[in-house]
């Protein structure tokens, strides 16, 4: 079968490799699921890179969202059939045609959702929800609060601003450049960096930051109201947020948010219960994200270059069947 291998950290365009392997078959509670279109995610590319290499086991093949249909099941399952359509979640390895997967990893889709959306309900749908309710901890009610939003025009940031908004907060949009100006509701406020909206004159309960480095720090020492909180979710900036800029704020709360967490200390009931809320978001458009190509994983050179392009536009899916 096709599969994609990662036997030494490095640039994602070279470490990753196309590689034929053979199709094992599913042994006890294993299932086993054809991977009809996985995503690329920035958490796919961050590993491969060897930034988590204390955690990170050589070899592996990456990739930890994607949809696909269950075409055989060990001896213990009882679930899951021949047919069903699955996320499969826990581990990466969804770069590949066939993957195994025990039982107890994979949420069933409901139909009514297409492959391409069903393919991204899972890391920044559920990343969404775990910082909403982050929100909800620290403050009771979500009600008329400032939340400032950085890279807002990421997949992630899109649900988030329509998140908050539903949950009667008012968040603020903040995105590095026009280009991404019209993928937001112009209903939200949007603030663009080194255009006339500014930025240090609001002050927020909360920023939900996937930024880091300097856009963060000055966020942190002018823009945060005492009492409020910092959550930090992402490094897009490649740079740590600064430890001066965090030790000058003791009256804010700072936090870091990283949904593997969660996931693996959640329990089943609780992750299906994230997963019907990132489906039905699905559905009604909450959760949509825009896709900017599909490409066959046997173009998997192709698909990387594409998501490295600055001038992207969306997210891009790997179609590991052919
Ligand atoms: N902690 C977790 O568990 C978790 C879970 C999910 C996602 N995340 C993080 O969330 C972030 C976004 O993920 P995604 O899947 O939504 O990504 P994505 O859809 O690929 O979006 C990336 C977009 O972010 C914007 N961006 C990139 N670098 C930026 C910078 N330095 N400053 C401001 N904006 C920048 C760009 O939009 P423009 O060029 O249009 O501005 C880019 O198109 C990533 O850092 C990811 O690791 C973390």
């Amino acid at each position: 079968m096709r599969s994609t291998l990662v036997r030494q950290f490095g640039d994602p365009g070279q470490a990753i490799e196309l590689v034929e392997v053979p199709r094992p078959a599913p042994r006890g509670d294993e299932v086993e699921v054809e991977i009809s279109l996985a995503a690329i995610n920035p958490s796919d590319l961050i590993p491969v890179t060897g930034a988590y290499s204390a955690r990170t086991t050589l070899p592996f093949v990456p990739g930890f969202e994607g949809v696909g249909i269950v075409r055989r099941v060990g001896p213990d399952v009882e679930d899951f059939k021949a047919g069903d359509r699955v996320v499969p979640i826990g581990a990466s390895g969804l770069w590949q045609q066939f993957l195994l997967r025990p039982a107890e990893w994979c949420f069933r889709v409901p139909d009514g959702i297409e492959d391409a959306q069903a393919a991204m309900s899972y890391i920044n749908p559920l990343t969404a929800l775990r910082l909403v309710e982050a929100l909800r901890d620290h403050f009771g009610s979500l009600e008329d609060r400032q939340v400032g939003i950085t890279a807002a025009g990421s997949a992630i940031g899109g649900m988030l601003v329509r998140l908050l908004a539903l949950e009667g907060a008012v968040p603020t949009a903040m995105l590095r450049s026009e280009r991404s100006r019209g993928r937001l509701d112009k209903a939200h406020r949007i603030l663009v960096a080194g255009s006339g909206d500014r930025p240090m004159s609001i002050q927020f309960d909360a920023v939900l930051d996937a930024v880091g480095g300097a856009p963060a720090g000055e966020l942190i020492g002018q823009s945060i109201r005492s009492g409020g909180t910092f959550i930090q979710y992402g490094a897009l900036s490649g740079a740590p947020v600064s430890q001066p800029a965090i030790g000058g704020r003791p009256d804010i709360r700072f936090a870091f948010l990283w949904l593997r967490t969660w996931v693996h200390s959640a329990g089943r009931a609780a992750l299906e219960a994230a997963f019907l809320r990132s489906f039905a978001g699905l559905q009604s458009g909450l959760f949509t994200s825009p896709i900017a190509a599909t490409y066959p994983l046997s173009r998997l050179a192709d698909a990387l270059a594409h998501q490295a392009d600055p001038g992207r536009d969306g997210k891009i899916l790997l179609d590991p069947r052919c």
